[in-house]
């Protein structure tokens, strides 16, 4: 069975309304779930009808292909780790980009072996390999920055902007002159100048900004896969593409407003940094009378609260603590506590990482509020638990210039009249600056696992106590 061109056009607006309901539906975490069921109906939608098309030649290894890629995928899905999440999206960024190169180059050589060159598709051809090339390495880049395998500190020196313009200004000169001659030399110098623009540029990039970088790295994936939409002919790839590189954008432009960092300074590189001198400034700081607490002193004052706030963080991903945190909501609620979750806009890995583990502990989302919503509540609380956050707390950001994390707004939880961090060490957060929170007197920390800890809470809650 072949469709025909309408037909096919068809099922491709209806791909393309299920992907926008999709992003919509991911917009908050009680549409969510059908969201996506939106969006993977979208895909196979799009699938399919891209199969049934004329263009298709033989299916030999596009079933492969498919086969080799299913598997992969679902073996990856299946393995890997919620805190791992970020590298993955970086990875599978890096393929798109990728697979937008070898799409463009590949079209090059097809039509030039059938004479079929024109002034447009050059320049989607070099549209697609400098957009795509760039996206490939900068992922590569920030997947071994995340995953550990590269530090996360950035790489700087002197007259490295002036190197980044040089290189996209001549990148762009060999796109032009490619697109007009057809050269093969241009060709193979563009990519590898675009190929090294995307190490460049990411290298610069440190701790702090690396939120930034995965979602503006999304955003260039988007706009590689709408490249290779025009190159191929293709209008679905060309609006998917677009959809993915203005939510991209956009999401860039939110992460960027709640770091307090300007775009521009993100995206040509060298802020934020992972300074600090780690463990053994942090070994240091204990030394200085930093308090610390048992589970007990923690539940005294919990049990008597009127309101209690739960910051979450990286940690409460580690220790997979939102079940027994769910608990322990349930077991304050019962005796009258009001409790509520504040969540930081780059709290954990990945956009709305804690967003995710709470829902999965059935947390309700009216008691799960957003930074701006949840400031002004901290002055009225009694007790703030910080469950494996810590940057996200750190009024360094306000008070010194010197801290990397300087502007990025926070919550207010030292506001709040005790505060009590979940963690296991004295080791920082991921920016590597000491937290001077742990400094205030109303500040002890509860050393051990999160989730061992909560469980401990929670035992003692329903023990009696004291
Ligand atoms: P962090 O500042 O990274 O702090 C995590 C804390 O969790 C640390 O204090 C760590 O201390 C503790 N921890 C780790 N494992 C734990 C466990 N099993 N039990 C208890 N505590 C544990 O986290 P945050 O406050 O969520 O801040 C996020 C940071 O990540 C920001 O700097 C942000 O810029 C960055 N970042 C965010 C994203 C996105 S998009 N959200 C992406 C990349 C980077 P111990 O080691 O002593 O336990």
């Amino acid at each position: 069975m072949e469709l025909s061109v309408n037909t096919q056009a068809l099922a491709y607006l209806v791909s393309a309304i299920l992907f926008i309901l999709g992003l919509k539906g991911l917009t908050h975490p009680a549409t969510a779930r059908r969201g996506n069921v939106y969006a993977m109906l979208g895909m196979l939608i799009a699938v399919g009808a891209t199969l049934l098309g004329h263009q298709v030649q033989s299916y030999g290894f596009i079933v492969a292909g498919i086969l080799g890629g299913a598997l992969i995928g679902t073996l990856l899905a299946l393995r890997i780790q919620m805190t791992d999440m970020p590298q993955l999206v970086a990875a599978l960024h890096s393929f798109v980009g990728f697979a937008a190169v070898l799409v463009a180059i590949g079209t090059f050589f097809a039509r030039r072996a059938s004479g079929d060159l024109d002034a447009l598709l050059m320049s989607e051809v070099s549209a697609g390999i400098v957009i795509g090339a760039i996206t490939f390495t900068g992922s590569v880049i920030a997947f071994g920055k995340l995953q550990g395998l590269l530090s996360g500190a950035p790489v700087k020196f002197a007259g490295q902007h002036l190197l980044n313009a040089l290189m996209a200004l001549a990148a762009i000169a060999l796109a032009v002159h490619f697109a007009m001659t057809g050269s093969l030399l241009a060709l193979f110098a563009m990519t590898l100048l675009a190929l090294a623009l995307g190490v460049t540029l990411i290298i610069p990039i440190g701790g702090a900004d690396m939120p930034v970088i995965i979602s503006m790295l999304n955003s260039y994936s988007g706009w590689a896969a709408a490249a290779t939409g025009f190159t191929l002919h293709n209008t679905l790839l060309i609006i998917v593409g677009a959809i993915v590189g203005c939510s991209g954008a956009i999401l860039s432009f939110i992460m960027c407003k709640a770091m307090n960092r300007s775009i521009i300074n993100v995206v040509f590189g060298g802020f934020g940094s992972d300074g600090g001198s780690g463990e053994s400034a942090g070994a240091q700081a204990a030394e200085k009378g930093i308090k610390s607490a048992a589970i007990e002193d923690a539940v005294y004052w919990m049990e008597d609260a009127g309101k209690v706030i739960i910051v979450p963080g990286y940690g409460m991903a580690v220790a997979q603590a939102q079940h027994a945190l769910k608990e322990l909501m349930e077991l304050l609620e019962a005796g009258g506590v009001e409790v509520k979750f504040a969540i930081h806009p780059v709290a954990g890995r990945m956009p709305g990482h804690m967003n995710v583990l709470l829902a999965e502990a059935d947390i309700p989302y009216d008691q799960v509020l957003e930074m701006d919503e949840i400031n002004s509540e901290f002055p009225g609380t009694d007790v703030v638990l910080v469950v494996g956050a810590n940057d996200v707390v750190n009024p360094a950001a306000k008070e010194d210039p010197s801290s990397p994390i300087y502007g990025m707004p926070i919550l207010e939880a030292g506001r709040a009249r005790q505060v009590y961090f979940l963690k296991r060490s004295m080791r920082p957060g991921y920016s590597g600056v000491d937290n001077l929170l742990f400094y205030q007197d109303n500040t002890s920390l509860i050393f051990g696992d999160a989730k061992d800890t909560i469980e401990g809470m929670n035992s003692a809650l329903k023990g009696g106590g004291h």
